[in-house]
Order: structure tokens, then C-alpha cells, then sequence
């Protein structure tokens, strides 16, 4: 390994309460984030894993910092940006959150009733507008469907120097699962296609490309 890098990587997802037993959350388990997280650790690097509710087990060796909302990785993220040659944002951040916070649970005495919800930060987006020139930051984009052309226009307008497309639409890739299918993509075009293939392959691969262009 030629040189240390400090590199951020966000993982699993955000849950967003709407009272003290309810939330709002997706299905990601937070295990390429993960598996990223301990390529790095394996590759000699400094790892600072923040990351939403999952069952996995951090690297010993990472700087753990463990939250519930998109919020709490906003505030996080934004801590410990100014530092990180890499910053890797896997995480599937809830868009958007609910407006008010019920204290008490929440009973069923209407027939129905209208949650109001309001947008989460983009945490990504944020963090490519204050980005130095060395550093790297790398987006995730989950799609079901138009993956090239809406990667593409995340890259675009999160303005990040990488996206990873995950093709979240099949069964047995993505989500919840050990394998990935993915492309990488940067601000020249795609650069390269992989698996499906477990995400701890992926992951090695991933880093050891992004790292080179460091
Ligand atoms: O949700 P979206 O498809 O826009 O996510 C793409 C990328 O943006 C992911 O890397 C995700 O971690 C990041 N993101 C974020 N803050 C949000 C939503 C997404 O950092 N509120």
C-alpha cells in the first residue's frame, strides 16, 4: 500500500420515529457498506464507519459511530468530513422524515389518518459543494429501473466524483442480500461493470479502483 487514507463510509439505513415504538425505514441490511469497511481495515487504511440501525458486526479496528436518523448522519458526516481523503456514502438515507414526533404511542382510535412527512437533508449532495480537490466522494444509487440514465443524473447533480449503480430489482442482488451487481461510473462515462458477485469481492475491487485515482 503506497499511501494511508482516512476514508468515511455511511452504512445501512436511517429509521425516522414517528413515535416511541413506530419508525420509517427501508430494507437495507448495511452489508456492502460493511463489507467496504472491512476491505479498507484489510488495505491498511483509517475507517470511520457511520452507520444506521443493522446486525452486523463493526471492524475492530474502525472508528464506530452508530445512529438512528438521517439527522444523526448528517451531524456525523459533517463532523468528521474536513479530514477524510475518501468519503464513501453507501448508506440508504431516509428521504424524508415525519413532521411532528408523537411523545406517546400513537392510538388506533381514527380510521384513518394522514402522516405528514417532510424532506431529509442530502447528505451527499451537501458534502460535494464543500469538497477540497483531493478529496474522493463516492455515491451509491439503488434503482429498480433506468439505471444508467438516472445514475447518471445523480452524478451530475450531487456532483460527487464517483456513483456506484446497484441494481436493487432483481431478487438475490442488493437489498438484503451478499451479492451486488454494479457499475461504476464517474464524471467521464462508465467505468467498469461488476458481478453479480459476493459484495466482500466487490467491495475489494471497488476501493482498489477509487484508490487508485486518489
Ligand atoms: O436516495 P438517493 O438515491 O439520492 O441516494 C443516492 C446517494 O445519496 C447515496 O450515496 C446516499 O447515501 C446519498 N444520500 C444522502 N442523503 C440523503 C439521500 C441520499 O447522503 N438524504
Amino acid at each position: 500500500m503506497s499511501k494511508k487514507l482516512n476514508i468515511l463510509i455511511t452504512a445501512g439505513p436511517t429509521q425516522e420515529p414517528l413515535d416511541p415504538v413506530r419508525y420509517l425505514t427501508n430494507a437495507s441490511s448495511g452489508k456492502m457498506g460493511y463489507a467496504l469497511a472491512h476491505a479498507a481495515i484489510t488495505l491498511g487504511h483509517r475507517v470511520t464507519l457511520v452507520s444506521g440501525p443493522v446486525s452486523l458486526k463493526p471492524p475492530n479496528k474502525a472508528k464506530f459511530i452508530p445512529v438512528q436518523t438521517a439527522l444523526q448522519m448528517r451531524t456525523q458526516v459533517m463532523r468528521h468530513f474536513a479530514k477524510q481523503d475518501v468519503v464513501m456514502m453507501v448508506a440508504a438515507v431516509a428521504d424524508y422524515r415525519p413532521k411532528h414526533f408523537s411523545k406517546q404511542k400513537i392510538k388506533k382510535t381514527r380510521s384513518s389518518f394522514t402522516l405528514k412527512l417532510v424532506r431529509n437533508p442530502d447528505i451527499l449532495k451537501e458534502i460535494c459543494s464543500k469538497k477540497r480537490k483531493n478529496q474522493i466522494i463516492v455515491g451509491f444509487a439503488a434503482e429498480t429501473e433506468k439505471f444508467l440514465q438516472n445514475a447518471k443524473q445523480k452524478l451530475h447533480s450531487k456532483k460527487c466524483d464517483w456513483i456506484i449503480l446497484n441494481d436493487v430489482s432483481q431478487k438475490g442482488i442488493g437489498f438484503n442480500s451478499d451479492k451486488n451487481k454494479i457499475t461504476l461510473l464517474n464524471q467521464k462515462g462508465v467505468f467498469l461493470h461488476l458481478g453479480p458477485s459476493a459484495k466482500k469481492n466487490l467491495a475489494s475491487i471497488i476501493l482498489q479502483k477509487i484508490i487508485r485515482s486518489c
